[in-house]
């Protein structure tokens, strides 16, 4: 059996100090738990350098302000303890999670005087979907759940709180033998799965969901900057199911899942061609750090 998350080696960065992995607890009564006032991100660093630190860092510390919090540490700061903490784990390929949340101040609703808690651990993730099925095309459910009207919960964060729906669906998936669960949204348009976000390809031309209700993924971003380069028509729009039968490829993207081909949406099939093989290299090329030219 793998080792725990809370047994690990190393060291996790815990409120402005490097403390000894095992050492980095919260207590039981602690207002993120208890209520999901917790915030965080998700970033992997290539070749020792954490790619779109800036991005992931201004994302983290507007989800906060989003939950009404004030992270209280810069994006400056939070970048170096990221980098810094990546430099004594000793590893150039790895997943970076850093997390604050509400303590234990006051318990019940209302936390107005918590204090608000940042933590970041970095340890080594190699492939989010079995690396086996990857270039294949992974499977994918379409889940019962679906994205929130963002009058109903602040989607544009990346909180702790949205995910429980994503734990749910993506449980059910696996239950049924699927890789992951294709979530529509409160409208019933397609929007993102469990953990990544959703691009299709029909006629040589990129689509994918406007992220009106769902996160704007950094990777989202990038590929679609990435297919602009390569001259790709990008459609960034409303998306139904049923259009789901007209698009030849399919793929997701996202930090941890990277470009990730799709071979089936329920009852839709996608053969993993020529643009989705192009975008997961242009994907693994861009990611890797830049060396200067004299190098
Ligand atoms: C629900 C969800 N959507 C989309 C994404 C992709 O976001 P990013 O590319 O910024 O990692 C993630 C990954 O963190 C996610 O959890």
């Amino acid at each position: 059996m793998s080792v725990p998350f809370d047994q690990m080696d190393g060291q996790i960065w815990y409120n402005g100090e490097f403390v000894d992995w095992k050492d980095a607890k919260v207590h039981v009564l602690t207002h993120g738990l208890h209520y999901a006032s917790a915030v965080f991100e998700g970033e992997r660093a290539y070749g020792g350098a954490i790619f779109k630190l800036r991005e992931h860092t201004e994302r983290l510390i507007e989800s906060g302000r989003i939950l009404g919090f004030t992270i209280p540490y810069s994006a400056d700061e939070i970048d170096a303890a990221c980098n810094g903490l990546l430099e004594r784990q000793g590893f150039q390929d790895a997943y970076v999670r850093p997390i604050a949340w509400r303590g234990s101040e006051s318990m019940g609703v209302a936390a107005q005087k918590n204090r608000i808690n940042l933590a970041i651990a970095i340890w080594q993730w190699p492939s989010y979907f079995d690396p086996e099925q990857r270039m294949k095309g992974i499977r994918l459910d379409i889940a019962e759940y679906r994205r929130p009207d963002p009058r109903t919960a602040p989607s544009r964060s990346k909180a702790a709180g949205l995910y429980m729906i994503c734990t749910i669906s993506k449980h059910a998936a696996e239950a049924k033998g699927y890789a992951d669960a294709l979530m529509l949204d409160w409208r019933g348009q397609v929007a993102e799965a469990t953990g990544a976000n959703v691009f299709f390809v029909k006629d040589g031309a990129i689509h994918t969901p406007t992220p009106d209700c769902f996160l704007d993924g950094i990777t989202r971003r990038t590929v679609i900057e990435l297919a602009k380069r390569r001259g790709l028509e990008v459609n960034v729009r409303a998306i139904q199911p049923e259009e789901l039968s007209g698009f030849t490829e399919a793929f997701l993207c996202g930090t941890a899942a990277e470009v990730t081909p799709i071979a089936e949406i329920g009852p839709y099939r996608f053969t993993p061609g020529e643009i989705t093989r192009m975008l997961v290299d242009d994907y693994m090329a861009e990611v890797q750090p830049k060396r200067m030219a004299a190098e």
